[in-house]
């Protein structure tokens, strides 16, 4: 029996994983499903955002699921024991080096987005973010004091060849299952590890992948095309910071931060860790007023991607266009349904 671990976090978390709780139990009931603390939750009652045990149970499940990590309560906490510190050593610990999010613009919202209907009807991108090196994990990193009283704020980007090539691999991979296109984006006119990035993927593409369709794009530009016509994109690769920030302007386009999940991938056959895109929105935790269909859509990508059944995936997706077709609106979405009701509205179309 397959073993889904949910580590529903902090803020609204707990919420949004309550509704994939439900969706499994209807959808996949053999599929065992486990829980434990993680992030602040964790923090509070063991002092660490991530205990040894639960990184263990994390790399012996079959498939990730995390809510949201952080907020305002742990601002104070020692910055190696932040929530956030949690999720990128977990990160590092399964080694999902590949990050796939979506932005994918579901019909019935594409007047909900800030760019007009016509310019993200048909959306589907797929950012393949580099999850576990770069700036994010470079060393060293610190801030010093500096002879004169000033101090000095540092960390290193860094990436090798195998790095960029295991990336670029899965963007590759990919592109060929959809419209055959990829950019890749660095800032290779201003960055060493930019330089390296674009020779790496040229070189892997031109070896492995002559039939996909490559362009190269520097990471500003990408920004600006992200908002002026997206739909020219189909796969983009980039590096853990890059793919962070344009990450989330992609997925503003597509109506809310509510709605987009994502998988982080690593070797085949290793667990994969699935998170909504979204953070943990301590303003509104607790409230019932949390969107959960990205928590509920990373987990039909679990599906996919770890728990190989496909069939169920299939079946979610469809649950939650149909549920969005017959007008389910959570807040985010200029509706008023509470989280519990979009659960409601999902197992209905089930
Ligand atoms: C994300 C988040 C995380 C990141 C934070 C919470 C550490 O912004 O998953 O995009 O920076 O990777
Ligand atoms: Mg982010």
């Amino acid at each position: 029996m397959a073993t889904l671990l949910l580590l529903p976090g902090d803020g609204i978390g707990p919420e949004v994983c309550a509704q994939v709780r439900r969706v499994a139990a209807a959808l996949t009931p053999d599929l065992k499903v486990e829980e434990a603390l993680y992030g602040g939750a964790s923090y509070d009652v063991h002092a660490t955002p991530l205990t040894d045990e639960v990184r263990e149970q994390a790399i012996a499940s079959d498939a990730v699921l995390m809510g949201a990590v952080g907020g305002p309560k742990w601002a104070d906490a020692p910055r190696h024991l932040r929530p956030e510190a949690g999720l990128l050593n977990l990160r590092k610990a399964m080694d999902v080096f590949a990050n796939l999010r979506p932005a994918y613009c579901f019909e019935a919202l594409a007047g909900a987005s800030s760019l007009k209907p016509e310019l993200v009807s048909g959306l589907d991108i797929l950012f393949v973010r580099e999850l576990v090196g770069g700036v994010y994990f470079g060393q060293p990193r610190g801030i010093e004091d500096l002879a004169d009283g000033q101090k000095k704020g540092f960390d290193t980007q860094v990436y090798t060849t195998s790095e960029i090539e295991r990336v670029g691999r899965v963007a590759f991979e990919l592109a060929r299952g959809r419209t055959n296109k990829v950019h890749s984006a660095e800032k290779s006119n201003v960055m060493e590890s930019g330089l390296l990035w674009k020779q790496v993927i040229t070189d892997l593409h031109a070896r492995e992948y002559p039939d996909v369709q490559l362009e190269h794009i520097l990471a500003d530009n990408c920004a600006m095309q992200l908002v002026r016509a997206p739909k020219q994109f189909d796969v983009i690769v980039t590096d853990n910071l890059f793919g962070d920030i344009l990450s989330d302007a992609a997925a503003m386009l597509t109506g809310s931060l509510g709605m987009l999940p994502s998988a982080a991938l690593g070797a085949p056959g290793k667990p994969g860790l699935y998170e909504p895109i979204h953070g943990s929105a301590p303003d509104i935790a607790g409230k019932g007023l949390a969107n959960p269909l990205a928590a509920i859509l990373s987990f039909e990508m679990a599906l996919r991607w770890s728990l190989k059944q496909t069939d169920a995936a299939d079946a979610l997706l469809a649950a939650v266009k149909a549920a969005l077709d017959n007008g389910a609106r959570t807040r985010d979405l200029g509706g008023s349904l509470t989280t519990a009701q979009m659960g409601d509205a999902v197992l209905a179309a089930l």
